[in-house]
């Protein structure tokens, strides 16, 4: 039984507080959030203890491995401080806001013996691991492009935009990163914002983007983000090969189709946000977590991809705000 701590009772934190009470070898053992009342309201949810001092979590002897979930510029000094005292950490994406933050720490992060994962929870969102598994199988012959598509049904608060580090950084970074895990190392980013929605735009962000990535493969991927869709949570991925296609469609609570004189083939809507989508994915990611910690084995994701996640995301800014692509080297 891994006794977990989270940090950051938010959106995230609350997510995986569920999936790790829910988990049948993991224990909710401390939550931690500066606003006393949403630590102790999370960590009573699920029978845990809170805390308000990040510092107590590093200091719990009960306490095995930590969840950071914590905002973007807390990530790095969550990690390093959980990693020092020995702990497992399972880290919340983006890995910092800007790549000075990464190579500040390079060494300390360097450093790292304790095991740490990244929280790309959509490389185990079941439909796309199956994409790849078939991939990988040689089912579609040599992939030549991928297409993900990623829009939220609303955007968040603009208070939330003007802290996020921007679209590429903070919701891009998933697809930067599902790209990386079909096609590995990007070597060309060629990105164009938009400004659909004009309170984001007075924020200086962009709300809705496309991104072509060219890997050292010679494959391309296609990433078409928007932070609002009339639809809802549209979440999909095509991969095509020399020899076929696979795609992943939008998952709805049921199968259940009503037709008749107004409609036909009418569906519920699709699963709603991240929570409810990729619930799936946030059980098997912690699942790996743990699988990893308790056998010493490297953990799926790495500081690694998620420093190169980044990469990608500021290349993709550049790319936006001068309207030239941008070469890796
Ligand atoms: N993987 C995913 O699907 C996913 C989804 C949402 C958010 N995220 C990431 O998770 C992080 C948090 O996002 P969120 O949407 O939950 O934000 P949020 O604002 O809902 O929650 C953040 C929480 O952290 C707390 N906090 C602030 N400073 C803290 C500190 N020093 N120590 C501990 N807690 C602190 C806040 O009080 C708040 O409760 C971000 O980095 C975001 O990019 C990942």
């Amino acid at each position: 039984m891994l006794r977990i701590a989270v940090i950051g009772a938010g959106r995230i934190g609350q997510v995986h507080a569920k999936t790790i009470a829910a988990h049948p070898q993991a224990e909710l053992a401390l939550v931690c959030d500066p606003i006393e009342e949403a630590a102790t309201a999370l960590a009573q949810t699920y029978g845990a203890r809170s805390c308000t001092q990040a510092e107590d979590v590093f200091a719990d002897p009960k306490v095995d491995a930590v969840i950071v979930g914590s905002p973007t510029p807390f990530h790095i000094p969550h990690l390093l401080a959980a990693a020092k005292a020995g702990k497992a950490v399972l880290c919340e994406k983006p890995i910092a806001l800007d790549m000075k933050d990464v190579e500040a720490a390079r060494a300390e992060l360097d450093a790292v013996t304790t095991p740490v994962m990244f929280g790309f929870n959509r490389r185990f969102d079941p439909s796309f691991a199956a994409v790849r598994a078939a991939v990988e199988a040689g089912k579609i012959g040599e992939l030549e492009q991928l297409t993900i598509i990623s829009r939220d049904p609303a955007a968040p608060p603009v208070e939330y935009i003007k802290v996020s580090g921007g679209i590429f950084r903070d919701m891009t970074i998933h697809d930067f990163d599902t790209a990386r895990f079909f096609l590995g190392d990007i070597v060309e980013v060629h990105a164009m914002g938009q400004n659909l929605d004009p309170a984001i735009k007075e924020t200086g962000d962009f709300d809705a983007a496309v991104v072509t990535l060219r890997a050292a493969s010679g494959a391309v991927a296609t990433i078409i983000n928007n932070r609002h869709c009339s639809s809802g949570y549209d979440q999909r991925l095509e991969a095509s090969g020399r020899e076929g296609a696979l795609f992943a469609e939008n998952i709805r609570p049921t199968t259940v189709r009503l037709s008749n004189a107004e409609v036909t083939d009418a569906q519920e809507p699709y699963l709603d946000f991240f929570l409810e989508r990729y619930a799936d994915a946030y059980r098997l990611e912690l699942s790996a977590f743990i699988e990893a910690v308790e056998a010493g084995t490297t953990p799926p994701t790495s500081i690694a991809d998620a420093v190169e996640a980044l990469r990608l995301a500021e290349a993709a800014t550049e790319s936006a705000t001068t309207g030239q692509p941008v070469r890796l080297s």
